[in-house]
Protein backbone atom coordinates (compact mmCIF):
# COMPACT_ATOMS: atom_id res chain seq x y z
CA UNK A 1 0.00 0.00 0.00
CA UNK A 2 1.23 3.33 -0.72
CA UNK A 3 1.56 5.82 2.00
CA UNK A 4 1.79 9.12 2.76
CA UNK A 5 2.49 11.56 5.93
CA UNK A 6 0.19 14.98 5.71
CA UNK A 7 1.68 17.61 8.08
CA UNK A 8 -1.35 19.62 8.64
CA UNK A 9 -4.26 17.37 7.95
CA UNK A 10 -6.68 18.84 10.26
CA UNK A 11 -6.49 22.65 7.70
CA UNK A 12 -8.52 22.75 4.69
CA UNK A 13 -6.09 21.54 2.71
CA UNK A 14 -4.73 18.20 4.59
CA UNK A 15 -8.42 17.34 4.50
CA UNK A 16 -9.41 17.15 1.17
CA UNK A 17 -5.84 15.79 0.42
CA UNK A 18 -6.50 13.00 2.57
CA UNK A 19 -9.70 12.34 1.24
CA UNK A 20 -8.47 12.12 -2.51
CA UNK A 21 -5.61 9.66 -0.94
CA UNK A 22 -7.76 7.32 0.90
CA UNK A 23 -10.25 7.09 -1.86
CA UNK A 24 -7.44 5.53 -4.35
CA UNK A 25 -6.08 3.34 -1.88
CA UNK A 26 -3.59 5.24 0.28
CA UNK A 27 -2.26 4.54 3.58
CA UNK A 28 -2.44 8.03 5.11
CA UNK A 29 -0.11 8.84 8.12
CA UNK A 30 -1.94 12.28 9.36
CA UNK A 31 0.07 14.37 11.87
CA UNK A 32 -2.25 16.10 14.66
CA UNK A 33 -1.39 18.38 17.91
CA UNK A 34 -3.01 18.37 21.17
CA UNK A 35 -5.39 20.83 21.75
CA UNK A 36 -7.63 21.45 24.61
CA UNK A 37 -10.72 21.99 22.04
CA UNK A 38 -11.08 18.89 19.54
CA UNK A 39 -10.07 20.57 16.23
CA UNK A 40 -10.18 17.64 13.55
CA UNK A 41 -14.09 18.38 12.22
CA UNK A 42 -13.17 18.48 8.65
CA UNK A 43 -11.83 15.10 9.36
CA UNK A 44 -13.59 13.67 11.01
CA UNK A 45 -16.26 11.95 8.33
CA UNK A 46 -12.97 10.05 7.03
CA UNK A 47 -12.08 8.06 10.16
CA UNK A 48 -15.59 6.05 10.05
CA UNK A 49 -15.73 5.55 6.30
CA UNK A 50 -14.54 2.35 5.41
CA UNK A 51 -12.46 3.10 2.04
CA UNK A 52 -10.02 1.50 0.07
CA UNK A 53 -7.74 3.75 1.57
CA UNK A 54 -6.39 3.36 5.76
CA UNK A 55 -5.94 6.86 7.75
CA UNK A 56 -3.59 6.72 11.06
CA UNK A 57 -3.30 9.74 13.07
CA UNK A 58 -0.23 10.55 15.04
CA UNK A 59 0.06 13.12 17.95
CA UNK A 60 3.13 15.09 17.19
CA UNK A 61 4.35 18.56 16.54
CA UNK A 62 6.74 19.67 14.09
CA UNK A 63 8.55 21.87 16.72
CA UNK A 64 8.87 17.69 18.39
CA UNK A 65 11.92 17.01 16.45
CA UNK A 66 12.11 13.68 17.62
CA UNK A 67 8.78 12.67 17.39
CA UNK A 68 8.61 13.30 13.79
CA UNK A 69 11.54 11.71 13.23
CA UNK A 70 10.54 8.64 15.02
CA UNK A 71 6.99 8.84 12.78
CA UNK A 72 9.14 9.01 9.37
CA UNK A 73 11.57 6.11 10.27
CA UNK A 74 8.60 4.10 11.23
CA UNK A 75 6.04 4.58 8.86
CA UNK A 76 8.70 4.85 6.23
CA UNK A 77 5.65 7.43 3.91
CA UNK A 78 6.63 7.35 -0.09
CA UNK A 79 4.99 11.36 0.36
CA UNK A 80 5.47 13.99 2.57
CA UNK A 81 2.67 16.81 2.55
CA UNK A 82 3.75 20.23 4.35
CA UNK A 83 0.51 22.07 5.02
CA UNK A 84 1.04 22.89 8.80
CA UNK A 85 1.94 26.16 10.24
CA UNK A 86 0.14 30.06 11.22
CA UNK A 87 -1.39 30.89 8.54
CA UNK A 88 -2.89 33.58 8.63
CA UNK A 89 -1.40 36.91 7.22
CA UNK A 90 -2.65 39.78 9.07
CA UNK A 91 -2.23 37.67 12.69
CA UNK A 92 1.69 37.11 11.67
CA UNK A 93 1.95 40.44 12.36
CA UNK A 94 0.47 39.90 16.25
CA UNK A 95 2.40 36.42 16.58
CA UNK A 96 5.69 36.71 14.38
CA UNK A 97 7.69 34.80 16.44
CA UNK A 98 5.42 31.36 16.14
CA UNK A 99 4.32 32.25 12.85
CA UNK A 100 8.17 32.18 11.60
CA UNK A 101 8.98 28.92 14.00
CA UNK A 102 5.91 27.22 12.46
CA UNK A 103 6.79 28.32 9.14
CA UNK A 104 10.54 28.72 8.59
CA UNK A 105 12.24 26.80 11.48
CA UNK A 106 10.24 23.82 11.66
CA UNK A 107 10.58 23.45 8.11
CA UNK A 108 13.98 23.37 8.19
CA UNK A 109 14.26 21.37 10.70
CA UNK A 110 11.68 18.47 8.53
CA UNK A 111 14.42 18.96 5.62
CA UNK A 112 17.25 18.24 8.11
CA UNK A 113 15.41 14.94 8.74
CA UNK A 114 14.62 14.35 5.37
CA UNK A 115 18.41 14.54 4.96
CA UNK A 116 19.48 11.47 7.19
CA UNK A 117 16.72 9.09 5.78
CA UNK A 118 17.27 6.01 4.48
CA UNK A 119 14.80 5.68 2.20
CA UNK A 120 13.64 7.84 -0.42
CA UNK A 121 10.81 10.34 0.31
CA UNK A 122 9.34 13.02 -1.88
CA UNK A 123 8.26 16.89 -0.22
CA UNK A 124 5.53 19.41 -1.20
CA UNK A 125 6.17 22.33 0.55
CA UNK A 126 3.48 24.81 0.89
CA UNK A 127 4.78 28.01 -0.11
CA UNK A 128 2.67 31.20 -0.93
CA UNK A 129 2.06 34.11 -3.25
CA UNK A 130 3.01 35.86 0.05
CA UNK A 131 6.54 35.49 -0.80
CA UNK A 132 6.27 38.02 -3.77
CA UNK A 133 4.64 40.90 -0.80
CA UNK A 134 3.06 43.85 -3.46
CA UNK A 135 5.36 42.74 -6.39
CA UNK A 136 5.30 45.83 -9.40
CA UNK A 137 4.27 43.27 -11.86
CA UNK A 138 1.77 41.41 -12.56
CA UNK A 139 0.99 38.46 -13.13
CA UNK A 140 3.82 37.12 -10.78
CA UNK A 141 6.02 33.62 -11.95
CA UNK A 142 8.18 31.27 -11.04
CA UNK A 143 11.04 33.72 -11.54
CA UNK A 144 9.54 36.69 -9.89
CA UNK A 145 11.78 37.87 -7.05
CA UNK A 146 10.58 37.14 -3.37
CA UNK A 147 10.41 40.32 -1.57
CA UNK A 148 7.60 39.64 0.94
CA UNK A 149 6.09 42.29 2.96
CA UNK A 150 4.74 40.19 6.17
CA UNK A 151 5.91 38.08 9.12
CA UNK A 152 4.12 34.93 6.78
CA UNK A 153 5.77 35.93 3.46
CA UNK A 154 9.12 36.21 5.51
CA UNK A 155 8.83 32.87 6.83
CA UNK A 156 7.37 31.54 3.72
CA UNK A 157 10.52 33.00 1.59
CA UNK A 158 12.69 31.29 4.10
CA UNK A 159 11.74 28.13 4.03
CA UNK A 160 10.94 28.00 -0.17
CA UNK A 161 14.62 28.92 -0.96
CA UNK A 162 15.86 26.39 1.75
CA UNK A 163 13.88 23.41 -0.44
CA UNK A 164 15.63 24.57 -3.18
CA UNK A 165 18.73 24.77 -1.51
CA UNK A 166 18.18 21.08 0.04
CA UNK A 167 17.20 20.04 -3.84
CA UNK A 168 20.14 21.34 -5.52
CA UNK A 169 22.62 20.64 -2.06
CA UNK A 170 21.48 16.98 -1.28
CA UNK A 171 19.37 15.62 -4.34
CA UNK A 172 15.93 15.71 -1.76
CA UNK A 173 13.00 15.67 -4.30
CA UNK A 174 11.29 18.83 -2.77
CA UNK A 175 8.84 20.64 -4.74
CA UNK A 176 7.50 24.00 -3.46
CA UNK A 177 4.10 24.97 -4.82
CA UNK A 178 3.86 28.46 -4.73
CA UNK A 179 0.28 28.68 -4.14
CA UNK A 180 -2.42 32.02 -4.30
CA UNK A 181 -5.13 31.80 -2.14
CA UNK A 182 -7.12 28.97 -2.97
CA UNK A 183 -10.95 28.98 -0.87
CA UNK A 184 -13.56 26.46 -0.53
CA UNK A 185 -16.66 25.50 2.56
CA UNK A 186 -13.85 24.32 4.66
CA UNK A 187 -12.22 27.76 4.49
CA UNK A 188 -10.92 28.95 8.26
CA UNK A 189 -13.76 31.18 9.61
CA UNK A 190 -11.08 34.28 9.71
CA UNK A 191 -9.83 34.30 6.16
CA UNK A 192 -11.90 36.98 4.22
CA UNK A 193 -13.78 34.82 2.03
CA UNK A 194 -15.33 32.32 4.53
CA UNK A 195 -16.17 35.58 6.76
CA UNK A 196 -17.85 36.96 3.60
CA UNK A 197 -19.85 33.58 2.86
CA UNK A 198 -20.40 32.80 6.32
CA UNK A 199 -21.53 36.20 7.09
CA UNK A 200 -24.14 36.05 3.98
CA UNK A 201 -25.62 32.88 5.12
CA UNK A 202 -26.58 34.81 8.57
CA UNK A 203 -27.78 37.37 7.16
CA UNK A 204 -30.10 35.39 4.84
CA UNK A 205 -31.03 33.13 7.79
CA UNK A 206 -31.55 36.16 9.70
CA UNK A 207 -28.96 35.65 12.34
CA UNK A 208 -27.21 38.23 11.63
CA UNK A 209 -27.69 41.91 10.44
CA UNK A 210 -24.39 43.25 9.31
CA UNK A 211 -20.76 41.98 8.62
CA UNK A 212 -17.73 44.32 8.54
CA UNK A 213 -14.53 43.85 7.06
CA UNK A 214 -11.04 45.76 6.03
CA UNK A 215 -9.62 46.75 2.67
CA UNK A 216 -12.45 45.76 0.30
CA UNK A 217 -10.04 47.55 -3.00
CA UNK A 218 -7.58 44.48 -2.27
CA UNK A 219 -7.36 41.89 -5.15
CA UNK A 220 -6.73 38.23 -5.00
CA UNK A 221 -6.21 35.20 -7.11
CA UNK A 222 -8.54 33.09 -6.01
CA UNK A 223 -8.83 29.26 -6.38
CA UNK A 224 -10.58 26.39 -5.38
CA UNK A 225 -8.92 24.41 -2.50
CA UNK A 226 -9.84 21.01 -3.97
CA UNK A 227 -8.34 21.46 -7.57
CA UNK A 228 -5.00 23.24 -5.78
CA UNK A 229 -4.90 20.04 -3.62
CA UNK A 230 -4.62 17.94 -7.03
CA UNK A 231 -1.92 20.21 -8.18
CA UNK A 232 0.19 19.17 -5.17
CA UNK A 233 -0.04 15.31 -5.77
CA UNK A 234 1.00 15.63 -9.34
CA UNK A 235 3.83 17.97 -8.68
CA UNK A 236 4.89 14.39 -6.74
CA UNK A 237 4.38 12.25 -9.63
CA UNK A 238 6.58 14.61 -12.17
CA UNK A 239 9.93 12.65 -13.31
CA UNK A 240 11.70 15.71 -11.70
CA UNK A 241 11.38 17.98 -8.37
CA UNK A 242 10.59 21.62 -9.37
CA UNK A 243 8.65 24.94 -8.19
CA UNK A 244 5.44 25.50 -9.69
CA UNK A 245 3.02 28.70 -9.11
CA UNK A 246 -1.01 27.40 -8.76
CA UNK A 247 -2.97 30.08 -9.52
CA UNK A 248 -6.33 30.64 -11.44
CA UNK A 249 -4.51 34.22 -13.68
CA UNK A 250 -7.72 35.85 -12.81
CA UNK A 251 -7.64 38.70 -9.87
CA UNK A 252 -10.61 40.00 -8.20
CA UNK A 253 -11.33 42.79 -5.35
CA UNK A 254 -12.90 41.39 -2.20
CA UNK A 255 -15.63 43.93 -2.71
CA UNK A 256 -16.36 41.97 -5.95
CA UNK A 257 -16.30 38.80 -4.05
CA UNK A 258 -18.50 39.98 -2.00
CA UNK A 259 -21.21 41.60 -3.98
CA UNK A 260 -21.42 37.89 -5.71
CA UNK A 261 -21.56 35.90 -2.55
CA UNK A 262 -24.63 38.29 -0.98
CA UNK A 263 -26.20 37.77 -4.69
CA UNK A 264 -26.06 33.97 -4.84
CA UNK A 265 -28.14 34.16 -2.02
CA UNK A 266 -30.46 37.37 -3.00
CA UNK A 267 -28.59 39.82 -0.96
CA UNK A 268 -27.67 43.27 -2.21
CA UNK A 269 -24.86 45.05 -0.39
CA UNK A 270 -24.28 48.73 0.08
CA UNK A 271 -21.08 49.56 1.30
CA UNK A 272 -19.86 51.85 4.15
CA UNK A 273 -17.88 55.23 2.18
CA UNK A 274 -20.64 55.34 -0.57
CA UNK A 275 -21.38 58.69 0.87
CA UNK A 276 -24.03 58.98 3.77
CA UNK A 277 -27.02 60.38 1.03
CA UNK A 278 -26.42 57.24 -0.89
CA UNK A 279 -26.33 54.97 1.79
CA UNK A 280 -29.56 55.94 3.07
CA UNK A 281 -31.27 55.35 -0.24
CA UNK A 282 -29.56 51.62 -0.64
CA UNK A 283 -30.60 50.36 2.99
CA UNK A 284 -34.07 51.77 2.26
CA UNK A 285 -34.08 49.47 -0.39
CA UNK A 286 -33.18 46.40 1.65
CA UNK A 287 -29.70 46.44 0.48
CA UNK A 288 -27.54 45.09 3.70
CA UNK A 289 -24.46 47.37 4.96
CA UNK A 290 -20.68 46.14 4.82
CA UNK A 291 -19.22 48.61 7.41
CA UNK A 292 -15.07 49.26 7.25
CA UNK A 293 -13.54 48.38 10.62
CA UNK A 294 -10.06 49.61 10.46
CA UNK A 295 -8.71 46.79 12.62
CA UNK A 296 -9.27 44.05 9.72
CA UNK A 297 -6.77 46.68 7.67
CA UNK A 298 -2.84 45.44 7.61
CA UNK A 299 -0.11 47.33 8.57
CA UNK A 300 1.28 46.84 4.81
CA UNK A 301 -0.68 45.13 1.83
CA UNK A 302 0.20 42.74 -0.63
CA UNK A 303 -2.76 44.66 -3.04
CA UNK A 304 -2.58 42.68 -6.18
CA UNK A 305 -1.41 38.96 -6.08
CA UNK A 306 -2.27 37.09 -9.33
CA UNK A 307 -0.51 34.05 -10.44
CA UNK A 308 1.04 33.27 -14.16
CA UNK A 309 0.21 28.83 -13.95
CA UNK A 310 1.79 28.34 -16.99
CA UNK A 311 4.47 25.85 -15.75
CA UNK A 312 1.69 23.42 -13.81
CA UNK A 313 -0.53 24.04 -17.01
CA UNK A 314 2.04 22.61 -19.75
CA UNK A 315 4.39 20.53 -17.43
CA UNK A 316 1.92 18.93 -15.05
CA UNK A 317 -1.40 19.19 -17.13
CA UNK A 318 -3.01 21.28 -14.44
CA UNK A 319 -5.90 23.60 -15.21
CA UNK A 320 -7.83 25.18 -13.01
CA UNK A 321 -11.45 25.62 -13.73
CA UNK A 322 -12.71 27.54 -10.35
CA UNK A 323 -11.96 31.48 -9.89
CA UNK A 324 -13.12 34.66 -8.02
CA UNK A 325 -17.13 35.34 -8.34
CA UNK A 326 -17.58 31.48 -8.79
CA UNK A 327 -15.48 30.38 -6.21
CA UNK A 328 -17.93 33.05 -3.67
CA UNK A 329 -21.50 31.97 -5.24
CA UNK A 330 -20.08 28.20 -4.35
CA UNK A 331 -19.09 29.25 -0.43
CA UNK A 332 -22.40 31.05 0.04
CA UNK A 333 -24.55 28.48 -1.50
CA UNK A 334 -22.59 25.64 0.78
CA UNK A 335 -22.48 27.72 4.38
CA UNK A 336 -26.00 28.64 3.62
CA UNK A 337 -27.36 25.36 2.73
CA UNK A 338 -25.56 23.92 6.06
CA UNK A 339 -27.09 26.62 7.97
CA UNK A 340 -30.55 25.42 7.25
CA UNK A 341 -30.04 21.63 6.26
N1 LIG B 1 -8.80 38.06 6.94
C1 LIG B 1 -9.40 39.19 6.54
N2 LIG B 1 -10.45 39.69 7.27
N3 LIG B 1 -8.97 39.79 5.40
C2 LIG B 1 -9.62 40.90 4.99
C3 LIG B 1 -10.70 41.46 5.69
C4 LIG B 1 -11.13 40.83 6.89
O1 LIG B 1 -12.07 41.25 7.56
N4 LIG B 1 -11.14 42.55 5.01
C5 LIG B 1 -10.37 42.66 3.92
N5 LIG B 1 -9.44 41.70 3.90
C6 LIG B 1 -8.40 41.54 2.88
C7 LIG B 1 -6.99 41.35 3.43
O2 LIG B 1 -6.43 42.62 3.79
C8 LIG B 1 -6.31 40.71 2.21
O3 LIG B 1 -5.90 41.69 1.30
C9 LIG B 1 -7.41 39.89 1.57
O4 LIG B 1 -8.65 40.34 2.15
C10 LIG B 1 -7.28 38.40 1.77
O5 LIG B 1 -7.06 38.14 3.14
P1 LIG B 1 -7.11 36.66 3.73
O6 LIG B 1 -8.36 35.97 3.36
O7 LIG B 1 -6.80 36.75 5.19
O8 LIG B 1 -5.97 35.88 2.93
P2 LIG B 1 -4.47 36.30 2.56
O9 LIG B 1 -4.45 36.68 1.12
O10 LIG B 1 -3.91 37.27 3.51
O11 LIG B 1 -3.67 34.94 2.78
C11 LIG B 1 -4.15 33.69 2.32
O12 LIG B 1 -3.62 33.37 1.05
C12 LIG B 1 -2.22 33.15 0.99
C13 LIG B 1 -1.87 32.76 -0.44
O13 LIG B 1 -1.83 33.85 -1.24
C14 LIG B 1 -3.75 32.65 3.36
O14 LIG B 1 -4.38 31.43 3.06
C15 LIG B 1 -2.26 32.42 3.37
O15 LIG B 1 -1.94 31.38 4.26
C16 LIG B 1 -1.83 32.05 1.95
O16 LIG B 1 -0.46 31.81 1.90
Amino acid sequence: MKSALILGITGQDGSYLAEQLLAEGWAVHGLVRRASMFNRSRIEHLRSTPGPGRLTLHYGDLADVTSLRRILQKEKPREIYHLAGQSHVGLSFEIPEVTCQENGTATLNLLEILRDLDHPVRLYHAASSEIFGAPATAPQDEATAAAPVNPYGCAKAFATQLGRVYRHAYGLFVCNGIAYNHESPRRGENFVTRKISLGAAHIKAGRQAEIALGNLDARRDWGWAPEYVAAMRLMLQAPAADDYILATGRACSVREFATAAFAELGLELAFEGQGPAELARRKDTGAIVLRIEPKFFRPVESTTLVGDATRAQTRLGWIPRTAGAEVARAMARADYAALTS
